[in-house]
């Protein structure tokens, strides 16, 4: 089995202490970090840009997993990953050139990621001309902009459908699920195949940040693979 991770989405987190709650995090075990960054255009929010990743770059190991909802992505990307990114997700529905997004995201040393919305279909076609240089699928399970929305029922058949041409396809491609994780959704989303959790409301939303953290790192060790 592979690895699984949690990726805590600091878009819930107190903005006033940004600090001092990813330590938190990082001491009751996540590994990763997950950067909603959105520009009030590609989305109706604005949320934060590269210097927050930046600033909080000196006090963390965490792995910074930036997830990007702006338009015209290709023109921050270098400044993002210069900020300390180590993985810019692109979302498939705003790159004109994909493939030449992904190429360029991995020459400035960072990994790849490719988000899909909720009413967005995977091409399978799509993924097998990329494959070489993608490293992670994100599947939407809301609607990109906010955070503390309803998982959305049917990106489980997505998931589902991706792990299986994934596997028999033997391709090196994490699948990451955002948005409406909890302790229960995120059982149905392991079932169906999810290597990398994201969860804002349900981690820095919580009143005890690092319990909650460790409430869903520990789901991650059991095996609910169907
Ligand atoms: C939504 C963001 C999510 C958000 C998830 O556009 O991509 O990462 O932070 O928040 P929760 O876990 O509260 O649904
Ligand atoms: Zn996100």
């Amino acid at each position: 089995m592979t690895e699984k991770i949690l990726a805590p989405s600091l878009l819930a987190a107190d903005f006033s202490n940004l600090k001092e709650q990813i330590e938190i995090v990082e001491k009751n075990g996540a590994k990763w970090l997950h950067l909603d960054v959105m520009d009030g255009h590609y989305v109706p929010n604005i949320s934060f840009g590269s210097l927050v990743l930046k600033s909080l770059r000196k006090h963390t190991k965490l792995f910074f997993d930036t997830h990007l909802m702006i338009n015209n992505p290709d023109l921050y990307i270098e400044e993002f990953i210069l900020s300390g990114a180590e993985n810019i997700t692109v979302h498939v529905e705003n790159v004109t050139h994909l493939h030449r997004t992904l190429s360029y995201i991995k020459s400035k040393g960072a990994k790849t990621g490719i988000a899909f919305n909720p009413s967005t279909p995977i091409n399978f076609d799509m993924i097998n001309y990329i494959s070489d240089i993608l490293d992670m699928i994100l599947i939407m399970s809301v609607n990109p902009g906010f955070g503390g929305q309803k998982f959305i029922k049917s990106s489980l058949q997505k998931i589902y459908s991706l792990r299986k041409f994934i596997d028999s396809n033997n391709l090196d491609i994490k699948i990451q699920v955002d948005g409406g994780i909890d302790e229960n959704t995120s059982i149905e989303v392991l079932k169906n195949g999810a290597d990398i959790l994201v969860a804002g409301s349900s981690i820095f939303g919580k009143n005890d940040i690092g319990q909650a953290t460790r409430n869903m790192i520990n789901n991650l060790y059991k095996n609910y693979m169907i």
